[in-house]
């Protein structure tokens, strides 16, 4: 039997089920790899917390150094989150010429690459399946199967808070603060839902599926993004009259004038697959010109499916240990032009409130005009002295729609403009 030490740093909901499923089912996982795999050391804030683990509490310490230079560790598990201290025990156990495994997406989008040349210069892995889509295999699509196909685009729901809320106030109407209560009371949600809410969660997210799917860094920096805090109701239900759905995308995308990576609220055609991803569910979208279109879904957070993810890269880890081979990078980063986000056509919804006069709408009609955006549709609606306008644009560079709108928002007989996001998957 080929025995392989691991060293955690983490017991949480990640690498308490990890150990669990460590030790419940070595046996299995032996008779299907042919490996021995061993917990010998964990590091903890708080060894004396009850944990309900099934290894010796002599394991467990606070000193998360001593985890990398046990010998008797022979890969390690990052599992704490975070950048700090995280990133520099990632980096150093990659120094010793220890593979890591992590979950963690803020680290790897702040500081992967870094962490892959440490891991190169050492020859050894550095793997973090369970860092997008959480149960669902995407990292090692996109970088190896993927790895020859010249892919177009990687669009996804990537944060299962998100999609939960939104698909709570959309199905049962519920409030967005008691669908948030809701998304962190079944453990979907970061303790500080900020990241969730905000989009720095899927935007750390972004940034990996757009390094992978087109081979160049994009730093965490290169994405912008805005989060669900100012989706209401209100569109929710107009979005649904118009024939979409409302979700948080994180979009990475090859165009004409470099990469781009971004995460947003859209307004997505009812009839596209991402629109019937309900729930907690997390889903990848990928198109390129010989595989056309690819759907990955599944449990994109939770201890058992990103347990499962961690635990193919602990195996996968393990092999190459026992193969003694010099590992390289599964994918090689080129340099190459990332595009500014106000070159990238995007088309818009916007709600406005307006005073229910002649000439108003040939006067919005025209500050569209005058930015080069160009309207496809228009719908109103009677409010007693007002009109509710909904206007959906048609393509135009970003930087040209948010022309229109800071135009449209300084005409007298525009009241308000109550919301603008996004239109996403349509043609022009
Ligand atoms: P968690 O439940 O908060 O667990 C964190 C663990 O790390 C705890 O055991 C904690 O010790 C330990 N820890 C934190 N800071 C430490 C420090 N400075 N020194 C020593 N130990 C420290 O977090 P989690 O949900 O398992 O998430 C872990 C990682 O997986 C994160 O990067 C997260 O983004 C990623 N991830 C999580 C999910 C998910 O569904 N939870 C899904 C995909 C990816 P104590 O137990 O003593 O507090
Ligand atoms: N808070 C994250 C989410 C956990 O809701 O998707 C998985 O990364």
């Amino acid at each position: 039997m080929n025995t392989i030490g691991i060293g955690l740093l983490g017991a949480g909901t990640v690498g308490g089920t990890l150990i669990k499923r460590l030790t419940t089912d070595h046996a299995a996982i032996a008779a299907k790899t042919g490996l021995d795999l061993q917990v010998r050391r964990v590091a903890v804030r708080d060894p004396g917390k009850s944990r309900n683990l099934d290894i010796p509490e002599g394991m467990f310490t606070t000193d998360a150094q001593s985890v990398i230079d046990d010998p008797e560790v022979d890969l390690l598990v990052e599992v704490m989150g975070g950048q700090e201290p995280a990133g520099p025990l990632v980096l150093r156990a990659l120094e010793a010429g220890k593979p890591v495994v992590t979950a963690n997406k803020e680290l790897i989008a702040a500081r992967g690459y870094d962490l892959i040349a440490a891991a190169e210069k050492s020859g050894v892995a550095l793997l973090f399946e369970a860092a997008v889509g959480g149960g669902i295999p995407i990292i090692r699509p996109l970088s190896e199967t993927l790895a020859g196909e010249r892919l177009t685009r990687v669009m996804g729901i990537v944060n299962g808070t998100t999609n939960f809320i939104l698909s709570q106030m959309t199905e049962e109407g519920t409030a967005y603060e008691d669908a948030l209560a809701e998304a962190q009371e079944l453990g979907f949600a970061e303790p500080d839902p900020t990241a969730d809410v905000g989009g720095a969660d899927a935007a750390a997210k972004a940034a990996i599926l757009a390094s992978l799917g087109f081979g160049t860094w994009v730093g965490l920096d290169r994405v912008p993004h805005t989060g669900i805090t100012e989706i209401t109701a209100t569109d929710i239900r107009y979005a649904d009259d118009l024939g979409y759905t409302i979700k948080l995308l994180a979009i990475a995308e090859d165009t004409d004038n470099g990469v781009s990576a971004r995460v947003h609220p859209v307004l997505l055609p009812h009839a596209h697959p991402l629109s019937a991803i309900r729930g907690a569910t997390n889903a990848i979208f990928i198109e390129g010109p010989a595989i056309d279109t690819l759907l990955f879904a599944g449990p994109g957070a939770g201890g058992d499916p990103t347990a499962t993810a961690v635990l193919g890269d602990v195996i996968d880890a393990a092999r190459e240990i026992l193969a003694g081979a010099q590992v390289a990078p599964r994918i090689r980063f080129a340099p190459s032009s990332l595009a500014d986000f106000g070159s990238v056509p995007t088309k818009w919804y916007v709600r406005l409130e307006v005073a229910d006069l002649p000439g108003v709408l040939a006067q919005i009609a025209s500050a569209f005009g005058e930015a080069n955006v160009s309207i496809k549709s228009v719908w109103q609606e009677e409010t007693g002295e007002e009109a509710t306008l909904l206007i959906v644009t048609h393509l135009a560079p970003e930087s040209e729609q948010q022309n229109a709108l800071a135009a449209v928002n300084e005409l007298d007989c525009v009241h308000a403009v109550a919301a603008a996001i996004r239109v996403e998957s349509e043609e022009a």
